[in-house]
């Protein structure tokens, strides 16, 4: 889509980064780097300082003791943290538990390692989980879920009680909770993130994968982290080393700066993207689409059964070639074709002016579209 979007210089909702600078400070701390000559290869597994700076950000967020030298792998990004992970944990035949729609690399991720995926749906407009269908989608073969939250597409923020019952079975069954928790700084109305490695007895059996992506908008940058008990950590350093040695040098020195933000940083960014999400879903609302107005992340779902196109990809290009706007069709989300061909996905970490422009544009899709 974001190819379309260029060569039709459409307005680009579709990929998540935004299109508005990166923080001084940490393009600062960048180009220092650089100018100081940290321009060689780190440690494998992560520069020492950039490894100290996670472990201190999560005791001060979450209270959670992270051992910088034996549970903390850098990495090339989630996208790095997580395929290592997964090639470092599961074996061909294993089954993974995934919710659906799903941030579309779980899929072929499971499929590089020969794992069989098992989908749980969640459901609009809150987008919950039926209890039985999770459990029913755990067996002896089951040897890890994977749990996205704040949660792209769908923007859902699970709850506590969501969270405990999910560590529930991965007890039961002797199953990893591997968690992508990249957008865990954006959450909107209240919704509080819950890291499930941070609830009782889920310590030992928790991979959590995150970047500096999202909190701090560089998606360029490539820098992402994975912790993980030691004896996890062992064959997840071993993976990345092969896959890609290293993430950049320079970046992560920057990244120590990035982590040493104050909690000021992490509320203008909820608050930022919390009057854009709530320009997007009315631009939607005008548009006559049902946008389901997310608790979390940069993503909103929107219904587009009352247009006129009744297939998902069908509604995104003429949207992107007629309207000027492109979204990502919902059935890029599902494991099954047909399945997610009633949504649409917008994404709001845009400029105000981007978001203006789109508002203009979705005008004309309110008289296209029938009610
Ligand atoms: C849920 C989720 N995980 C991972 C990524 C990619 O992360 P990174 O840029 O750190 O590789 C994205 C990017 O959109 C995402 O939405």
């Amino acid at each position: 889509m974001t190819r379309l979007a260029l060569d039709s210089g459409a307005t680009n909702l579709a990929q998540g980064f935004p299109d508005f600078p990166a923080p001084e400070v940490l393009k600062r701390a960048a180009s220092d780097a650089i100018a100081a000559d940290i321009n060689q290869y780190s440690i494998t597994w992560g520069a020492k300082p950039f490894r100290d700076a996670i472990a201190a950000k999560y005791r001060a967020t979450y209270g959670m003791d992270i051992d910088p030298e034996r549970e903390i792998t850098v990495c090339c990004g989630a996208t790095e943290g997580m395929i290592a992970s997964l090639l470092a944990v599961m074996d061909p035949g294993d089954e993974i538990v995934l919710f659906e729609p799903f941030y579309e690399n779980y899929n072929p991720d499971a499929q590089l390692c020969g794992a069989t995926a098992r989908y749980v749906t969640l459901h609009a407009p809150d987008w919950r989980f039926d209890p039985d269908e999770l459990r029913r989608a755990f067996t002896a073969r089951t040897k890890a879920i994977i749990l996205n939250t704040p949660n792209n597409p769908t923007g859902k923020v699970f709850t506590r009680a969501e969270l405990e019952y999910i560590a529930e079975l991965c007890r039961e069954f002797d199953t990893l909770a591997i968690t992508d928790e990249i957008y865990e700084h954006i959450t909107y109305d209240g919704a509080v993130h819950i890291p499930i490695m941070s609830l009782p007895g889920m310590r030992e059996r928790s991979v959590l994968v995150n970047s500096m992506s999202k909190t701090y908008s560089v998606t360029g940058w490539r820098v992402g982290w994975v912790l993980a008990p030691p004896d996890l950590t062992d064959s997840i350093r071993k993976v990345h080393d092969f896959l890609t040695v290293g993430a950049a040098a320079p970046l992560q020195q920057a990244g120590v700066v990035a982590l040493r933000l104050g909690s000021d940083y992490y509320s203008q960014l909820a608050a930022g993207y919390v009057t854009r999400r709530d320009h997007i879903v009315e631009s939607l609302q005008r548009a006559g689409l049902r946008p389901f107005s997310p608790r979390g992340a940069y993503y909103v779902i929107a219904d587009i059964s009352a247009s006129h196109f009744s297939k998902d990809v069908d509604f995104v290009r003429n949207l992107v070639r007629n309207i000027g706007v492109a979204a990502v069709p919902g059935s890029s989300f599902y494991s099954q074709s047909g399945k997610g061909s009633q949504y649409v996905r917008f994404c709001f970490c845009k400029k105000y002016e981007t978001l203006d422009r789109a508002r203009q544009q979705l005008e004309k899709l309110s008289s296209d579209t029938r009610m």
